[in-house]
């Protein structure tokens, strides 16, 4: 007997455009339930992958002046890395290109047809190719797209097609749904969904005459499928299907079908299923369609420049915090699972972003780890103290737990955050109530250690609850208490339990995990592109005026003192001289590839005029300026002996 996994897709994304935050939203989320499904010890399989059929990716093909292969190779290999990067561990990634795709799609027509279900006609009407959708006369007032998220001009199609009986579906559909009441997910989309299927489902186009780019439609070459046709199929063909074997009877039904809004009501929630029964297919258990995000109050697009890739924003996230960038990225998952409750739209900002960095994440979480192995670095060795007799936190770790895993079975990643969030604003409170520092100094040692084990052991327990949301910042955590084993090694329920950390472990602490960000730095220099501003692949750099430039005021400096800034690996705080009593202190990120004594009496160039910014609490006036060598700072200097403060131009 096969044991059925929890099966779990993403749409398969056009390649038409790079992997933004938009997408990896989706991914993120099904990530996440994939890992929880594991985490409670239950088998799951998560796929996903590329749409790369269809008139939009030949027009984009062209326009890059390439073949449509080599093309969509380029951009599948952008949306595999961006997957990698954030963590993200698929089992299959399918490609709607890949001979197991096309096979089981014509298999899937053939089924149609024996069936009655495909038939010519002529179709009249308009045709998006942004959506690849077909639109009606009495749906297109205005000559425009009516998917409130496209709103671009249509075409004219007049066409010998052929069609999919779905009229002929639509009692047993509305039936369906009435009767599996979380088929679609959330309810609000399921009443739109109803209405929609109310107002009369009309027979589907499903080849195209125009395009050759796609899969042909069996025993017809003349025609192309439709890809919205094509790509639907790609969650049965990622299971093997026509062959019913292993991995089908694993797989099949799909227990949860991710996807926003925008592609839910018609494709996912109508043809989709139809095609399904027209086949002979089971239905998937759920479909779930959730919120939209902007970014910076604006749609996101490659034109307006805020279509952020989720690397972009880690590594201005990174550079403005000093963590690592995998730790950047675990706090853009967080972030966008944390600020939206799934289901609604949301919107992107640096602000927002870095408010729940430095408020969730440096502070709730970072600092109860930071401070509770500080003091057991103190008092007891750098070892976990022995636990008190009965601590308050146990039961609020275990009620967090229950709620978590709930919240996380109803896709409401947010509830669950906010869940162990509560969890740690509970300890940070027994933390300093019982200021174990106090207690030491009182004499009363085993107190104090009872308080310090509570902190750190609700922060293993977080570790463990977190795994699914932040696995790299979970296994920093595991690494930093000293576990030996990562936190997704034993099923949740045993994990989470109170008391899992032993007394006497050998804590090891390092870097905090997430430094704060201090001042200016905030707005991570994001979203700084205009709209109408070139898009960076289009190697196109912006220009200033020489106004502009003039507003700038370039000095020389000599270096008289450098000293590193506590608690910043990579900053130095430089006192520098502008000749005559004129001094300054900056702050540059050379830790790293200079020594503070290297550094007294170089000539440095320093920008003068730069408004001054508190960096961990020095304040900085100014900027000295260095090349980027990989990513290392190289200090510009003159090449002649010259007095400090003279101009640069
Ligand atoms: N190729 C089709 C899907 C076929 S699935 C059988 C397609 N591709 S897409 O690249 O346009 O991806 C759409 C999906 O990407 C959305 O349904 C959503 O999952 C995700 N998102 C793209 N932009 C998004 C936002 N701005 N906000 C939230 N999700 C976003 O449609």
């Amino acid at each position: 007997m096969t044991t059925k996994a929890f099966y779990v897709t993403t749409p398969i994304y056009y390649v038409n455009a790079q992997p933004h935050i938009g997408s990896a939203y989706t991914t993120i989320a099904a990530d996440v339930t994939t890992r929880f499904v594991r985490l409670q010890g239950r088998p799951a399989y998560f796929l996903t992958g590329t749409d790369e059929n269809g008139t939009k990716i030949v027009e984009a093909a062209q326009e890059q002046g390439k073949t449509p292969i080599q093309f969509v190779n380029e951009i599948v290999g952008q949306f595999k890395e961006a997957w990698s990067q954030l963590h993200i561990e698929y089992d299959d990634f399918i490609r709607t290109t890949e001979e197991r795709h096309i096979r089981c799609v014509q298999e899937f027509w053939r089924r149609l047809k024996q069936n009655g279900d495909i038939y010519k006609g002529i179709y009249e009407g308009w045709y998006c190719v942004r959506c690849e959708t077909y639109w009606l006369e009495s749906e297109v007032p205005d000559g425009l797209c009516p998917n409130p998220e496209c709103r671009r001009p249509v075409r004219r199609a007049e066409e010998e097609t052929y069609f999919f009986r779905l009229s002929a579906y639509q009692d047993r559909l509305l039936r369906h749904i009435e009767e599996h009441p979380n088929f679609l997910q959330p309810e609000f989309r399921r009443n739109e969904v109803v209405s929609f299927i109310k107002q009369g489902l009309r027979d589907a186009c499903i080849s195209r005459s125009a395009t050759d780019w796609g899969i042909p439609v069996p025993d017809d070459p003349s025609q192309t499928i439709y890809v919205w046709f094509d790509a639907l199929i790609n969650y049965v063909s990622a299971t093997g299907w026509p062959d019913e074997g292993e991995l089908f009877h694993r797989l099949w039904p799909a227990d949860i079908h991710f996807m926003a809004k925008d592609i839910f009501v018609r494709f996912h929630s109508t043809l989709w299923p139809c095609m399904l029964m027209s086949a002979g297919l089971e239905l998937p258990k759920r479909i779930v369609g959730h919120g939209f995000w902007t970014a910076d109050g604006q749609k996101m697009s490659k034109s307006t420049g805020n279509a952020y890739a989720p690397m972009e924003v880690a590594q201005a996230l990174s550079s403005a915090s000093g963590c690592q960038i995998d730790v950047a990225l675990d706090a853009l998952r967080y972030y966008l699972l944390r600020e939206v409750p799934f289901g609604l739209d949301g919107d992107f900002s640096s602000a927002g972003l870095v408010t729940r960095f430095n408020s969730d994440l440096a502070n709730d979480l970072g600092n109860l780890l930071n401070r509770a192995l500080a003091l057991a670095q103190r008092y007891f060795g750098g070892a976990v103290p022995e636990p008190g007799a009965e601590c308050p936190l146990a039961t609020v770790a275990e009620e967090t737990s229950r709620v978590a895993a709930a919240a996380l079975e109803d896709l409401a990643y947010s509830s669950a955050l906010q869940a162990i969030w509560s969890m740690l604003a509970a300890a940070n409170r027994y933390f300093n109530d019982q200021a174990p520092w106090r207690l030491h100094k009182e004499g009363r040692v085993e107190e104090a250690g009872a308080a310090i084990y509570a902190a750190l052991e609700t922060t293993r327990i977080a570790a463990v609850q977190l795994w699914p949301f932040m696995p790299h910042v979970s296994l920093e955590m595991a690494r930093q208490l000293g576990l030996q084993e990562p936190p997704n090694s034993r099923p949740w329920s045993e994990a989470v339990r109170w008391g899992g950390l032993r007394s006497g472990t050998k804590l090891a602490p390092g870097n905090p995990i997430f430094p704060r960000i201090e001042g200016k730095k905030a707005l991570l220099g994001l979203g700084r592109k205009e709209a109408g501003e070139k898009d960076e692949n289009e190697v196109q750099m912006s220009t200033v005026t020489i106004d502009e430039f003039q507003k700038l005021e370039f000095r020389t400096a000599r270096v008289q003192a450098a000293e590193p800034v506590p608690g910043a690996k990579k900053l130095l705080k430089l006192t520098i001289s502008l000749g005559g009593e004129e001094t300054r202190t900056v702050v540059a990120g050379i830790a790293e590839q200079y020594s503070p004594e290297e550094l007294v009496g170089k000539t440095v160039v320093l920008v003068a005029n730069l408004a001054p910014a508190t960096i961990r609490g020095v304040v900085s006036q100014g900027m000295v300026l260095a090349a980027d060598l990989d990513g290392a700072p190289i200090l510009v200097t003159t090449e002649r002996e010259v007095p400090p403060g003279a101009k640069v131009r």
